[in-house]
């Protein structure tokens, strides 16, 4: 009997039936229906074939009202100078919205607060940016989690009417005030300080209900487990106006440098991952070993992004020399087995690195993550109601990858434009 996949997989887009096309998103409703008559192999690769459906129907990049610009350098003051409003285009406002810019601008990373649950802020992407800049005038804007909010703040230089900036940590939103005093008092007026969690944001202020035009979400979704995810779509469909948009940046699998890993398991989110790398202070110079394996969802809030690190060797330095590298064999055991010959193989592959390093750390970091890809993170957007504009992939520095760019050596972050 000729297997049920081989059968769907030979279907042509042109000859899917008018019902089974007005599942236009071929989405999970689908696939539960179908996935009873698979065998687990089948099962694994369906969603692939559906994917190649949607591609077919839909087209794999829906385009933007206005496409993403291709490379802004926004650090350019003269570039700066176009995405502003006219009334900033002073002497004083070019340079105030300049230092702005700077402080996110192909940026270092940045710890949030003082705490490592919610780890970095992250560099800006100017063409994303750009791209909101360009359209947020007379609007009103909402960024959620937005750290000490260069990101609002900009929005308020391009000429939005008010931009409502929200994050958890007080120390964070006591930061962006302080940014708020330096500048221009018509700028800075604009700006207005919702701090806590976002989740609550409309339970508090019912008036915000339908007046979004533009949300913004760097690096928050990712945090929430089931049900604070759905609370949280929840929020956004409560917030935006008609034809409002929403920005959101998430993990992403393309960090992690494993494509193998991920290939195999195209249609995970939760990741159980382990990063032993080569210190020297604080700063990673080489990675020994890195593994990435998919975990069970649903993962609780707790376990998700708790970092858990901890030293295999450390040397301490002595005057000008180092100490004896001393190995903690305790930690070695605690690591699962599976893991431990591979580990002991980049141990030694960098011994003669490790004579010249006088104070460093041979340092293995767990943790459970959930990464998405292009697809993952359209297919969750889908589900729940949003239409995708577009999906990018950002670098490290936070630029837009072309292309012509390899995701799986160059990605950090992904996002995605969506509206209702
Ligand atoms: C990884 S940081 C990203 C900061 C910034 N958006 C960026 O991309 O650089 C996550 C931020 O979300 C904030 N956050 C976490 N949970 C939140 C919640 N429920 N409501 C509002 N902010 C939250 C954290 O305090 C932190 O500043």
């Amino acid at each position: 009997m000729s297997s049920p996949l081989s059968a769907v997989s030979s279907v042509k887009p042109s000859e899917i039936s008018t019902p089974l096309r007005s599942y236009s998103t071929l989405d999970k409703s689908f696939l539960t229906r179908i996935q009873g008559f698979l065998t687990e192999k089948e099962a694994s690769v369906l969603p692939s074939v559906c994917r190649g459906w949607k591609t077919q129907l839909h087209g794999s990049k829906p385009q933007l009202q206005e496409p993403l610009p291709k490379f802004v350098n926004l650090s350019d003051p003269a570039v700066l100078k176009t995405y502003l409003d006219e009334g900033s285009r002073t002497k004083r406002g070019g340079q105030s919205a300049m230092e702005i810019v700077g402080r996110v601008y192909e940026a270092r990373h940045r710890a949030v607060a003082e705490t490592t649950k919610y780890g970095l802020v992250f560099p800006m992407n100017p063409e994303v940016m750009a791209h909101v800049m360009k359209q947020v005038k007379g609007k009103t804007v909402l960024e959620v989690g937005g750290a000490s909010g260069e990101h609002s703040i900009l929005m308020a230089f391009a000429g939005a009417k008010q931009v409502f900036v929200n994050d958890l940590e007080s120390e964070e939103m006591e930061m962006f005030e302080k940014l708020r005093r330096k500048i221009p008092s018509q700028i800075g007026q604009k700006l207005v300080s919702m701090p806590g969690d976002c989740l609550k944001l409309v339970e508090k202020n019912p008036e915000l209900a339908k007046k979004m035009d533009v949300i913004l979400g760097r690096n928050l979704l990712h945090f929430f487990n089931k049900q604070q995810q759905e609370e949280f779509f929840k929020l956004i469909k409560q917030l935006l106006a008609p034809g409002g948009q929403a920005i959101f940046v998430v993990n992403s699998v393309y960090s992690h440098r494993d494509r193998e890993a991920f290939e195999k398991n195209s249609n995970s989110v939760c990741f159980s991952t382990i990063n032993v790398s080569l210190n020297e202070g604080q700063k990673p110079i080489s990675t020994l070993y890195v593994s990435v394996s998919p975990c069970k969802e649903p993962v609780d809030t707790d376990e998700l992004l708790t970092f858990k690190a901890f030293h295999l060797y450390t040397r301490r330095k002595v005057g000008q020399k180092g100490d004896k590298w001393e190995v903690d064999n305790n930690a070695f055991q605690a690591i699962d087995a599976v893991h431990r010959p591979k580990i002991q193989e980049g141990v030694k592959k960098v011994k003669e690195v490790m004579r010249n390093i006088y104070a460093g750390s041979i340092r293995v970091v767990l943790n459970t993550a959930k990464l998405y890809c292009k697809d993952t993170l359209k297919e969750l957007f889908e589900s729940q109601g949003f239409t995708v504009q577009s999906t990018f992939v950002e670098g490290g520095d936070g630029h837009v990858l072309s292309d012509s760019q390899d995701l799986f050596e160059e990605g950090r972050l992904v996002g995605i434009i969506v509206t209702l």
